[in-house]
Formats: C-alpha cells, sequence, structure tokens
C-alpha cells in the first residue's frame, strides 16, 4: 500500500493561523514581534532560504529587519552589527544564516547572539537546556519535526528512531529531543552517521527513520523496514534540464522506491522544509511573548 504523504505546507499552515492570533494578542498590548536577519554573502541556496523566512515573517505579521552583508565582511563588522540586534528593543529574534564564510568562525558569531534572542536555538547555553530537557528555543528543523509527528498522531513514545546524521543543525538535535522522557518525544533513539557499520543493519529496525544525511538517495527500500515512518529532510538540488531553473529538488530518501514499503513519508519539497521556517516564526513570537512577561527568564 502507498505510505500516506506527510504534509508539511498544510501542517505549517495550520501552525501559522495559530501563530497570527497569538500575534494579535502581543499586538493590541503595542508588541510586535520582530526578527533580525543577517545573510553574509551570495550562496544561492542561503539567498533563498532567508527570502522565503522573511516572505512568511511579512505573511503573518512579524517585523523582519534584513541585513546583506558582503562576503569579505569582517568577524568585527558582523559581531558590531549581532550587538545592535542584542539591544534593539523591536528586534525579539536574531537569525545568521549558516554556512559563513570561511575567514569567520561560527562558534564566535553564535554565541555573541543573546541566548533570549536565539530563535535559532544554536547558542550553546540554549543547546544546554535542551540537552537536559529544559524548555528553551528548540533548533526549528528539529522541533519542525517532532510537530509533524505529533500532529500526524504518529506515536514516538516507545517506539525505536534511527537517525542517520550528525550535524548540530538536524541530526543530533532532533536525537536529543526524541529521547526526553515528555509528551511527542520517549523514544528509543539510535543515532547513525558516517562511521557507522553497515547502516541498513539499522535502519532496518526503525519503526521511525529521520533522514538527514545531506545526500540524495542515502535510504533506498531495502533499508527501510515495511511500514515505517519515514521522515526526509534533506533538500538537493539535481541537474533538470526539463526545469526552467536547470535544477529540481529532492531530498535524501528514494521517495518512489521508499513510499511504497513505508506506512507514511515526508515529500520533498512540501515536507519538513516548509516546517523549519514555521518553527523559526514560533520561536519569534515566543520570544516577544516571554518579554511581555518579562522576569520569566527562559
Ligand atoms: N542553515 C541551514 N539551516 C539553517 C537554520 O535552520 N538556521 C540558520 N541560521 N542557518 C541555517
Amino acid at each position: 500500500m502507498a505510505a500516506k504523504i506527510i504534509d508539511g505546507k498544510e501542517i505549517s499552515e495550520t501552525i501559522r493561523r495559530e501563530l497570527k492570533n497569538r500575534i494579535s494578542v502581543l499586538k493590541e498590548k503595542g508588541i510586535t514581534p520582530g526578527l533580525g536577519v543577517i545573510l553574509v554573502g551570495n550562496n544561492p541556496a542561503s539567498r533563498s532560504y532567508v527570502t522565503a523566512k522573511e516572505r512568511a515573517c511579512d505573511s503573518i505579521g512579524i517585523y523582519s529587519d534584513d541585513n546583506r552583508l558582503p562576503e569579505d565582511v569582517t568577524e568585527t563588522d558582523l559581531l558590531k552589527k549581532i550587538n545592535e540586534m542584542n539591544v534593539d528593543p523591536k528586534i525579539h529574534g536574531i537569525l545568521v544564516q549558516l554556512p559563513l564564510p570561511k575567514h569567520i568562525n561560527e562558534s564566535t558569531v553564535l554565541l555573541a547572539i543573546d541566548p533570549k534572542k536565539d530563535v535559532d536555538g544554536f547558542h550553546p547555553i540554549n543547546v544546554g537546556k535542551m540537552m537536559i530537557g529544559e524548555d528553551t528555543f528548540f533548533p526549528c528543523t528539529p522541533h519542525g519535526v517532532l510537530q509533524m509527528l505529533l500532529r500526524s498522531k504518529i506515536e514516538t513514545s516507545g517506539k525505536h528512531v534511527v537517525v542517520i546524521g550528525r550535524s548540530n543543525i538536524v541530526g543530533k538535535p532532533v536525537a536529543n529531543m526524541l529521547l526526553q522522557k515528555r509528551d511527542g518525544a520517549n523514544a528509543t533513539v539510535t543515532l547513525c552517521h558516517t562511521g557507522t557499520k553497515s547502516i541498513e543493519s539499522h535502519t532496518l529496525q526503525a519503526d521511525i527513520l529521520i533522514v538527514a544525511s545531506g545526500f540524495p538517495n542515502t535510504v533506498t527500500a531495502d533499508m527501510v523496514k515495511p511500514g515505517a515512518v519515514v521522515i526526509d529532510v534533506g533538500v538537493n538540488r539535481i541537474e533538470d534540464n526539463t526545469k526552467k531553473s536547470g535544477y529540481r529538488l529532492v531530498g535524501d530518501v528514494d521517495y518512489e522506491g521508499v513510499s511504497a514499503i513505508a506506512s507514511a513519508i515526508t515529500p520533498v519539497p512540501g515536507g519538513v522544509g516548509p516546517m523549519t521556517i514555521t518553527m523559526l516564526l514560533y520561536n519569534t513570537v515566543l520570544s516577544a511573548e516571554i518579554e511581555l512577561r518579562e522576569g520569566s527568564e527562559l
């Protein structure tokens, strides 16, 4: 039987409607949530992500402050911009799009963001809070994955989740969030990576398989247990001369083959991608709400 498609666009729209209501409440109290966005350089994928994030802000009534800095900007100037945003009362969240050019130290930049405005959830303080199961800004892609599972009523408690990929942005945090003792988590988690021997021996055990390897066709049908749920986090540009752009987007999973075996699967595009942006909006609204409550520290 063909897999049920987990529609990230539809789930995103539901969450965005919920956020619009929360934004109305904030606006009645004189607060407009604001996101400060910094993009360094001209990476085409980063440019299109940032534009999509700013459009999404606009569509639900979040103010966004767009800052495009040249590829050769100094680390000092970038840190100065972040410090300005740290003290700007109109800004509740700061997003520095990654990756950064090689001459800039990513850790220094992430540390410079006020943890109270760290809507990406990348600051070590917030990573630590997530790790020990405290409330904090959860990183957007992993949070989006958990919301997709929760809102599709896919049970995670007691299930075996296998994650492929150990990035700081997706693999490590999603594994960590799913093993926490809380609703929508409480899973047994295996994290596979480039050092893992015989990946398929692990993936075949998965009730839920989360793929964030960064390579097309990392997971094929023979690697999936019949009836498993498959979440494809990958976004890869593949040359395609039939498209005006010259490329099309595919995930890390062989969608055709795996959707014939899985019970549910996320498409690319239209799966995890829209959720990432939505959870950024979510964190920005949350940050503004926390500021309104003042005193209640994250
Ligand atoms: N680059 C790829 N994904 C992300 C993300 O979620 N946030 C930021 N800031 N950069 C990214």
